[in-house]
């Protein structure tokens, strides 16, 4: 009895129905997807001309019977789920039935598979959605799907694709992105007979992947994540500040291994750094958060990259403080980086290594065992600060550090001291729609907090309080922005975003200006309150305050190592 069977009439009705075969990176996505369901361990995909003249893929999952590869590309047949329960908790990458027979459709198809308890697989050919060929065939356990001739009947959609360039780069951003949740599965890709990615068979770890893929210029900038709540795991890498990108290319996202697209969660992201990044730098992160599958439905996009959640506030809490928390626990100074000297000095290496010891040799006597750290700390241009510490050679820019100083004070004073109120003496108006009135209410008590108060009178709604501290700012559009963050669930965040806005706009004012002569007191006491805070690796506008270079690092950049 074959595992794959027609779904119901009442399931393909609820099933999310689309084009899923558009582009051959949709279809090089589906392909794998289906291989990671059948368990596969090794991947193997094989590309011409970007995909259009072939893309075939072969696995060492499962593999199918004779009878379910004459029904896998038929319409709505899948061995995946069954029933409106199953559509419900989706375990599988698949579940509509949809995907071969798309491809089937817009294609020249051979399928041939092999089961465990088979001496022999079993291939099939389909041309303009009709079976033409069968018969018994030798190969491994396993799948090989071939796709050729894509859209060859269909110019012009094949037109549409003119950039072989752009839709490489797609193909192979859609293994990327595959392979980096995957690491226990090895991808071997081939272009036009060329190997372009082999990740190696051993490589069940993360990182190490991460490393291959995303290169080892932006895996050592990258810090671990890991986070466990009763209903919610999350792991991965996020990037420490010094790596932003000007764009979200290197933001991956993925729901129990599923890769998604989801605005509303990458925006908390980036919102959780706050200062810590310029208002145009985008965080690199690779998440993956695991839940259980009810609490989530699939089935609403054809191409399976959005999902909606039971619970998206928890959701959106639960990250933003799996966020916060990695942040504070790392260390986030800028390290100095020099990729060239490290060529160098690997290049060199032999005759340096002569030459020092011979050195050595003849200032032996000279040598002392340990020299003493002189207190010193040097003003360059009245700007920069330089001193040696334990770490290496440790760089401050002045008003950078000065301000983080500041910043840091005032949000402290901010969250513990009782706010000075001002009263309004005609009340500020706000002009408020129901559900903007309802998360006023709501947020009462932390406006209370922050020193605002507000009353109604006839259906109208006034500010009759306002902190101080913001009299001078635009207060109206803080408390709207609080509503916002209010609905999108942001609600227990202590110091929302434009209260942070308002404490860097106060702590740059007030902050020692780059160019401006420090007595040596100056210097030391500036430097003696950012070591006593933590966290205090950028100032409010997202410039690094102090860049360290380590002892190793000078040992390079000297060609000593
Ligand atoms: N590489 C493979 N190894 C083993 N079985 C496969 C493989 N590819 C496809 N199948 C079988 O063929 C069936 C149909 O595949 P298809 O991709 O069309 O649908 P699906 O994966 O069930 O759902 P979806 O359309 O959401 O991808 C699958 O349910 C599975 O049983
Ligand atoms: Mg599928």
């Amino acid at each position: 009895m074959g595992k794959i069977k027609q779904l119901t009439s009442e399931i393909i009705a609820m099933i999310a129905a689309g084009e899923v075969a558009e582009r051959p990176s949709q279809i090089l996505k589906e392909l794998i997807e289906n291989s990671l369901d059948a368990g596969a361990t090794r991947i193997e995909i094989n590309l011409k001309n970007s995909g259009l003249d072939l893309i075939s893929i072969t696995d060492d999952g499962q593999g199918m019977s004779e009878e379910d590869i004459k029904k896998c590309w038929l319409k709505h047949t899948t061995s995946k789920i069954s029933s409106q329960e199953d559509l419900e908790r989706v375990l599988s990458f698949g579940f509509r039935g949809e995907a071969l027979s798309s491809i089937a459709g817009v294609s020249h198809l051979i399928i041939q598979s092999r089961e465990e308890n088979q001496i022999s697989g079993y291939r099939i050919v389909i041309e303009n959605g009709q079976l033409i060929d069968e018969k018994p065939a030798g190969m491994p356990i396993g799948t090989t799907i071939r796709v050729e001739q894509l859209f060859a009947d269909i110019p012009a959609r094949k037109k549409f694709l003119k950039n072989p360039t752009l839709e490489l780069k797609k193909l192979i951003d859609t293994i990327t992105e595959i392979a980096l949740v995957n690491p226990q599965v090895s991808f071997t890709v081939f272009n036009n007979g060329k190997n372009i990615l082999n990740t190696g068979v051993k490589q069940n770890d993360i990182f190490k992947r991460v490393e291959y893929l995303l290169g080892n210029k932006i895996a050592k900038q990258l810090v671990e994540l890991k986070f466990n709540s009763d209903n919610l795991n999350i792991r991965g890498y996020i990037s420490k500040p010094q790596l932003s990108r000007r764009n979200k290319s290197k933001q991956f996202l993925f729901i129990n291994g599923r890769a998604i697209s989801d605005n509303g969660l990458s925006k908390i992201v980036k919102k959780t750094y706050g200062p810590l990044l310029e208002p145009h730098a985008y965080p690199i992160f690779i998440l993956n958060l695991e839940m259980e599958p009810d609490q989530l439905d699939v089935n609403i996009h054809p191409h399976k990259h959005k999902v909606e959640f039971l619970e998206k506030v928890d959701v959106i809490f639960q990250l933003q403080s799996a966020i916060e928390q990695t942040l504070t626990e790392h260390d986030l100074t800028y390290k100095f980086d020099n990729p060239q000297q490290e060529e160098l000095a690997l290049r060199d290496k032999h005759t340096i290594a002569h030459t020092r010891d011979f050195l050595k040799e003849s200032t032996e006597m000279f040598n002392v065992k340990e020299a003493p750290i002189e207190e010193e700390i040097i003003q360059i241009d009245n700007t920069y600060l330089i001193y040696q510490s334990k770490d290496g050679l440790v760089m401050i820019d002045q008003h950078a550090a000065h301000e983080r100083i500041l910043f840091g004070q005032f949000k402290e004073q901010f969250l513990k001291t009782k706010p000075q109120l001002v009263e309004l003496e005609k009340g500020a108006a706000l002009d408020l729609s129901l559900t903007d009135l309802e998360s006023l209410k709501g947020l009462t008590d932390f406006l209370n907090n922050l020193g605002f108060k507000y009353s109604q009178k006839k259906q109208k709604t006034f500010l009759t309080h306002v902190p101080e501290l913001f009299l001078k700012h635009d207060y109206l559009s803080l408390i709207l922005e609080l509503i916002d963050n209010y609905e999108l669930g942001l609600r227990d965040q202590l110091v929302d975003s434009q209260t942070i806005r308002v404490l860097n706009f106060l702590a740059c004012r007030n902050a020692v200006m780059a160019g401006e002569y420090l007595t040596m007191t100056e210097r030391r006491n500036l430097i003696n309150k950012l070591d006593e805070m933590t966290g205090a690796y950028i100032c409010p506008h997202g410039r690094p305050v102090r860049v360290v270079i380590s002892v190793g690092e000078l040992e390079k950049i000297f060609l000593r190592k």
